[in-house]
Parts: structure tokens; C-alpha cells; sequence
């Protein structure tokens, strides 16, 4: 089942310089980062009244982030959406026929359990589904 919105995840191309931004102009605290070595990526995870900011800078030339970056320049990359299990969602999807990146659930930023739709199903837009309850104790 689907729960709501869990983040809206930004590429940038300079990730201090990135977090120094969103602290400076909205006020926004860090929660989190974490290099996750699964997906070439470091992630900032910020927090903006109850709304998650996840920023993404791209940790090797073959991340997805660096060929979004390369080809869109920063911006907002994909919206994450809370599922109770993301595998069970994604096996519901790909039989319904929708087009996904991830046919199984993988290891996301905390311990998430996350998986991609791909863009051309929901109309340009990447979503993300995030399960919580794995996260790794800190
Ligand atoms: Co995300």
C-alpha cells in the first residue's frame, strides 16, 4: 500500500555548496548523509519543516546522477513516495505492465528498502518507493 510523500530528491552538482544553500535561504537542518555505494551516490538528507529534501551528487562518471546532471544540469530528480513494502509494489506493477527500473527492491540511503519506476511511466517523472522499518542502528 502507498502511504504518501517520504522525500523530493534534488541532483546538485557541488553537495556543500548545495547544503550551505538550502540551510542559508530556507532554513533547512541535516538529518543525514551517507555515501550509498549501491546506487554511486552521496546523499544529504535535509529536513524542512516536515518536509524531506534529499540531495544527490553523483560519487563516479557512470552514476545515473552524473548522467542526469550532465544531460538536464541540477534540478529535481525524483519524487519518493512511502509504500508499505516496495517489493510487493513493484511485483503488483510489473504485472499490471508498468515500466519500471527495478524489478526488485534494493538497498536505498538509512537501510531503505527502495526501487524505481521508470520515468516514461508516470509521464517524465522518476518516482521512488521507499519502505522504512530496516533502518541501520546509527
Ligand atoms: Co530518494
Amino acid at each position: 500500500m502507498i502511504r504518501g510523500l517520504d522525500h523530493l530528491a534534488i541532483a546538485v552538482s557541488n553537495l556543500d555548496e548545495a547544503v550551505t544553500l538550502w540551510q542559508t535561504v530556507l532554513g533547512a537542518t541535516v538529518v543525514h548523509r551517507e555515501v550509498v555505494v549501491e546506487q554511486k551516490v552521496e546523499v544529504v538528507m535535509l529536513k524542512l519543516g516536515d518536509l524531506k529534501i534529499e540531495l544527490l551528487w553523483p560519487t563516479s562518471a557512470d552514476s545515473g546522477v552524473s548522467k542526469f546532471l550532465a544531460s538536464r544540469g541540477p534540478g529535481l530528480h525524483h519524487i519518493a513516495i512511502q509504500a508499505d513494502s516496495t517489493q510487493a509494489e513493484l511485483s503488483r506493477l510489473s504485472d499490471a505492465g508498468v515500466r519500471l527500473i527495478d524489478l526488485h527492491a534494493r538497498v536505498g540511503a538509512e537501510g531503505t528498502h527502495v526501487g524505481f519506476l521508470h520515468p516514461k511511466a508516470l509521464e517524465g517523472v522518476l518516482v521512488e518507493l521507499v519502505e522504512h522499518g530496516h533502518e541501520r542502528s546509527r
